[in-house]
């Protein structure tokens, strides 16, 4: 593992790799997701469609969407006459969501769609909501995909990202340091220490990530250099996780 995996920045050949981690652990995804979140994850999900208002009927987009489970929640809340497009650079993770999705009484069909954050298929202005969880330490250029998320929106729209974190208290980080070493082994279990692409197995790499990755303050700067001048933060679950919030 080079020094630049460890802490979780830039590297070359990174899109590729967090493809492959994506396609390889899209199976287990959302079990791993719910251990690794101490089942808090669905809450730190209500917390974002409470910060995203009143989005009823309204033109909703969901980028790094995944196996689905924010753009679900953004379709329950947005109700029918909605439009809810969830967009991802992994197929495997968007067959998932749309197996899952045929499972669930939904009030609007929502759009599944390959696509690039960092090049967004879309006019300019064309939602009124982008939300996105957990994809940020994944792409090749934050502020580029912050960016996007920006020029997409219409005037008033909103952006609800949430992003894993470090808690800033030096006891709780003690154990939550002691805490991400047993995801990393947990994860074993599941991606059973698989190389890929020569680099780190999966979970290594989704817990080195958070290492070396802007939060909090730093990354509201990043929100309001794209164009969210109004750009803030909310701590969830004793810093482990920020959710940010911001309107064009
Ligand atoms: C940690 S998962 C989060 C999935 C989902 N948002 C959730 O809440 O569970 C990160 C997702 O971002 C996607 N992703 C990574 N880089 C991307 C990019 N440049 N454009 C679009 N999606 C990307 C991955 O394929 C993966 O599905």
């Amino acid at each position: 593992m080079t020094e630049d995996q460890k802490k979780g920045v830039q590297f070359e050949g990174k899109e590729a790799y967090v493809k492959d981690v994506f396609t390889e652990i899209a199976e287990y995804y959302d079990e791993m997701n719910e251990i690794m979140s101490m089942h808090m994850v669905q809450g730190w999900h209500k917390f974002m469609m409470k910060k995203a208002g009143d989005i009823s009927g309204k033109k909703c987009l969901d980028v790094g969407t995944g196996t689905g489970e924010i753009a679900f929640h953004v379709a329950r809340k947005a109700g029918s006459g909605s439009t809810v497009v969830g967009v991802d650079i992994t197929p495997r993770m968007l067959e998932l969501a749309a197996r899952k999705e045929s499972g669930l009484d939904l009030p609007v069909k929502i759009e599944w769609r390959e696509g690039d954050a960092l090049d967004l298929d879309f006019p300019d202005g064309s939602f009124d909501l982008v939300t996105s969880g957990y994809m940020l330490r994944n792409v090749t250029d934050i502020q580029k995909a912050v960016c996007e998320m920006y020029r997409v929106l219409a005037p008033g729209g909103k952006v609800v990202v949430a992003e894993l974190s470090k808690p800033d208290n030096k006891l709780i980080r003690f154990f939550y340091d002691i805490y991400m070493k047993r995801i990393k082994k947990k994860g074993r279990k599941y991606d059973k220490g698989k190389v890929i692409d020569g680099r780190q197995p999966a979970y290594d790499w989704l817990t080195a990530s958070i290492e070396g990755f802007p939060y909090g303050e730093d990354m509201v700067a990043i929100f309001r250099k794209a164009g969210f001048e109004d750009a803030r933060f909310y701590v969830k679950s004793f810093g482990a996780v920020n959710i940010y919030v911001g309107s064009r």
